[in-house]
């Protein structure tokens, strides 16, 4: 059924807003190292053959040169660090598949997170995935390699408006989706991801819910609930921008074309699409069924990552890129580990509150 209704801000905000860094209690805590030697030599080439080998069909040889004094350097301070590298399926290729020691969509990510037995965590992807990282290991530092690597769906709604929704439907519980602030998670529910988001809706046994702040997520599984859906006018800037009419132009030029989509999408997309679930979801997807011919819909370091893996697969654009993952760079990440920084804060009271709606996400009965 289509959704009840869509409300849009309720409160003032700053567009563009960067999410608050902390200090340097992590630097004052592990101290600074110095630079390492960043050239590229033989010793350097012979070290990191073998991770090239994982990414050679989709990096130039040329480009390799650049990359692979800083791919030796991090992952030789990640054990001097005890560090762990967490990044997300958009990460491109170099960090994807030769310094990240974990990768995955937002709920692989969440889960890993209450694993993690390093001191540091390392995310690499976007401020909200770190923050949550946070939220579940708050004795842990946890470091972002750009602070202003955010979300325009975590920009588009504030724990007041999350506040002034509940006073506008009293009793309606809120389903919030990760991409979030830790204070918009702290006056929700329960949270959900593009992976469990109809599960999450369902498991809750009422026949109303408020679902924030992703209109076209919550459009999508308003298609295959009953539940009522209370929507919030959010969106992600990277999949709105996919349009129905562009995959129907790529299918009518080759009909066997395999099309799969980010929930994050507008309903024309998906219903374009041959196959509708999250970036893991889509990986899998494609291992399983190696199409000839694939489009992701969705951010465009994706279809590289899963291509390095999987050179009998032709991927075939449009894709869009993420100005926020792409933030996130070699050169950042081993800035990150030798200064430590930035080190993501919550407020505990507000984590504490946040770390309820993560975690009864986590260990919902599925
Ligand atoms: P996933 O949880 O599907 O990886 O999505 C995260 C995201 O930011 C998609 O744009
Ligand atoms: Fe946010 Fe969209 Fe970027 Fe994902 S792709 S981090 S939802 S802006």
């Amino acid at each position: 059924m289509p959704v009840l209704d869509i409300v849009g801000p309720l409160t003032a905000r700053q567009p563009g807003r960067p999410p608050a860094a902390s200090g340097s209690a992590a630097l004052r805590k592990f101290g600074a190292r110095p630079m390492p030697p960043l050239e590229w030599n033989a010793e350097v080439e012979r070290d990191t053959a073998h991770l090239y080998a994982r990414i050679q069909n989709v990096v130039p040889s040329v480009e390799w040169p650049f990359f692979a004094p800083y791919v030796r350097a991090i992952n030789a301070l990640k054990k001097e660090r005890n560090a762990v590298i967490l990044a997300h399926n958009y990460q491109t290729p170099e960090i994807y598949h030769c310094v990240a020691d974990f990768v995955g969509d937002s709920l692989q990510h969440a889960r890993e997170a209450t694993k993690v037995k390093a001191d540091v965590i390392v995310q690499a992807g976007v401020h909200f995935m770190a923050e949550t990282a946070k939220i579940l290991n708050p004795d842990k530092t946890v470091l972002i390699p750009d602070v202003r690597a955010g979300c325009s769906l975590a920009e588009a709604i504030t724990g007041e408006d999350v506040r002034l929704l509940r006073e506008r439907f009293p009793g309606v519980p809120v389903v919030t989706y990760v991409n979030t602030s830790a204070e918009v998670k702290a006056e929700s529910d329960i949270t959900c991801t593009s992976s469990n988001a109809l599960q999450v809706v369902e498991s809750l046994g009422v026949d109303k819910v408020i679902f924030v702040p992703d209109q076209y997520l919550a459009k999508y599984v308003a298609s295959q609930t009953k539940v009522k859906i209370i929507a919030w006018k959010g969106s992600c800037e990277v999949h709105e921008r996919f349009t129905g009419d562009e995959l129907s132009l790529i299918r009518s030029n080759d009909p066997s074309v395999q099309i799969i989509a980010h929930p994050e999408c507008p309903p024309d997309v998906i219903a374009a699409s041959d196959f509708t679930g999250s970036t893991a979801h889509m990986i899998d997807w494609v291992r399983k069924n190696r199409p000839k011919r694939v489009v992701l819909v969705t951010e465009c370091s994706m279809a590289d990552n899963v291509a390095a893996e999987l050179p009998d697969v032709e991927f075939t654009r449009p894709c869009n890129l993420c100005p926020h993952m792409k933030r996130i760079t070699l050169p950042k990440i081993l800035d990150s580990l030798l200064n430590m920084k930035e080190e993501v804060v919550v407020d505990p009271a507000i984590a504490e509150k946040a770390r309820r709606a993560v975690e009864r996400m986590i260990y919902m009965k599925s």
